[in-house]
């Protein structure tokens, strides 16, 4: 079975075509998959202008579609099936995507599946590094830590594919709260790849050890660099938006900030939550240099270098101390990891290493899969297509071109359907 699939959620105008080999376990083999990011013209505001994408998705929509058409050496009238997300994500720029995939279903008269974006990130980890899927029963239970610009989401599937949503964040999602630290640090966007780099150089020029860093006894009650929000609460919930601010308060008191994120940045009130001025710098590592032998930019470089590591390691470990915390109450077989901010080095090998201490299976998808693409939102087509075959819902009117909407806001809604027993 050939699935074209379409994805236009946010800032990406993705196209791919999939071949899914129907026998058990089912396998997805990827014939193309190509992906026009327009991260280049949203940095220069600073964020993805809603507008702006809808323009560019126009513009890229069709050439996109050719050059996946001519890679994968297939005619469009040899598609089986035609996917595309729904939601949630920016409405002029998922409707794009989704008028196109009802324009090609029309024409072509294929059936049409609207995919829920999240969960095209979930099924992003049965990739292997060839782009092959396999999904497999014994896979499950899974527990999910979806974790993109605009999402944070711990996610329990019992069963193939009764999603369940456990925790999420109440304010900022993680990808978002990276942005923004790079924002106040003027570091450029998006914010999450360029902290990551940062951090790892940190890492590397202070000769952390991080094994020994990760066991040492995980005390709560000592005070770390920045907080660690809501890392004690019995739910499985996050909040980011406390730590952005106390980042932003330390920048602002240890003059980092960039002077185009102070502009419009709130009075400082309390530096109740941070460490205190200066007090992390240099006493960590004693081989950072003393100030007489690099100039004071260099030393503002290296500050700006412990910020984005001390920062990683806070999001890290609150992520990571609540994914593990969430086996005991929703044991599963599979841990996986999605979303743009999976391709976070230290977020996938700290998680890697705490899953394997459980004895249980880690599953994260290769690093072009993490970010958003139009192969997961295929495989996740053909999972929403059996739903329906299954439940003889798929000539139903919602189920086709006439009707599919797009929607902003839409809801991950439990789907169980039976997959082999493998
Ligand atoms: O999944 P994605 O491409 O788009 C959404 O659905 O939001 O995720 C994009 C997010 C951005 O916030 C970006 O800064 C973050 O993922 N990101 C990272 C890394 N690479 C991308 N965050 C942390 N570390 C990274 N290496
Ligand atoms: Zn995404």
């Amino acid at each position: 079975m050939l699935i074209l699939s379409i994805e236009t959620s946010c800032d990406e105008t993705a196209v791919a075509i999939i071949e899914a080999n129907e026998k058990t376990p089912t396998s997805f083999k990827t014939l193309a998959s190509v992906v026009s990011s327009q991260v280049e013209l949203h940095a220069e505001w600073g964020g993805v202008v809603p507008n702006l994408a809808a323009r560019e998705h126009l513009k890229n929509i069709l050439p996109v579609l050719e050059r996946t058409i001519k890679k994968a050496k297939i005619k469009l009238a040899d598609i089986d099936l035609i996917a595309v997300t729904a939601g949630p994500g920016l409405i002029p720029a998922l409707l794009l995507g989704v008028n196109s995939a009802k324009a090609l279903a029309y024409f072509y008269q294929k059936p049409l599946v609207g995919v829920h974006h999240v969960a095209g990130h979930i099924l992003s980890a049965f990739s292997d590094n060839e782009f092959n899927f396999r999904v497999k029963k014994s896979d499950f239970p899974l527990l999910t830590l979806t974790v993109s610009g605009g999402h944070t989401q711990l996610i329990y599937t019992d069963q193939p594919f009764n999603y369940k949503i456990i925790g999420e964040t109440q304010d900022d999602a993680a990808g978002e709260a990276f942005d923004k630290v790079a924002k106040i640090l003027g570091l450029g966007y998006p914010g999450g790849p360029i902290i990551s780099k940062l951090a790892d150089k940190y890492i590397k020029e202070n000769n952390i050890d991080l094994v020994e860093l990760d066991t040492q006894p995980n005390d709560t009650s000592v005070k770390k660099f920045f907080p660690r929000p809501m890392i004690n609460k019995p739910n499985f919930d996050f909040s980011f938006s406390g730590l952005k601010t106390a980042v932003l308060y330390y920048c602002q008191q240890n003059n980092l900030t960039s002077n185009k994120a102070t502009q419009s940045l709130p009075e400082r009130t309390s530096l109740s939550e941070v460490q205190g001025k200066n007090e992390g710098f240099y006493k960590a590592h004693k081989s950072t240099p003393s100030k007489t032998e690099v100039s004071d930019e260099e030393i503002r470089q290296m500050n700006i270098a412990q910020v984005a590591f001390e920062f990683q390691e806070a999001v890290v470990d609150v992520l990571i101390t609540k994914t593990i915390r969430a086996l005991k109450k929703y044991p599963s077989q599979t841990v996986s990891l999605s979303g743009g901010v999976a391709a976070n080095t230290r977020l996938r090998s700290k998680l890697e290493n705490a899953v394997k201490q459980q004895n249980l299976q880690f599953k994260v998808p290769p690093l072009s899969l993490t970010g958003d693409n139009a192969t997961m939102i295929a495989v996740a087509g053909y999972y929403q297509y059996l739903y329906h075959k299954q439940n003889n819902t798929l000539n139903i009117p919602q189920n086709n071109w006439q009707t599919l909407d797009a929607q902003a806001d839409l809801k991950l809604s439990p789907q169980k359907i039976n997959i082999e027993n493998y």
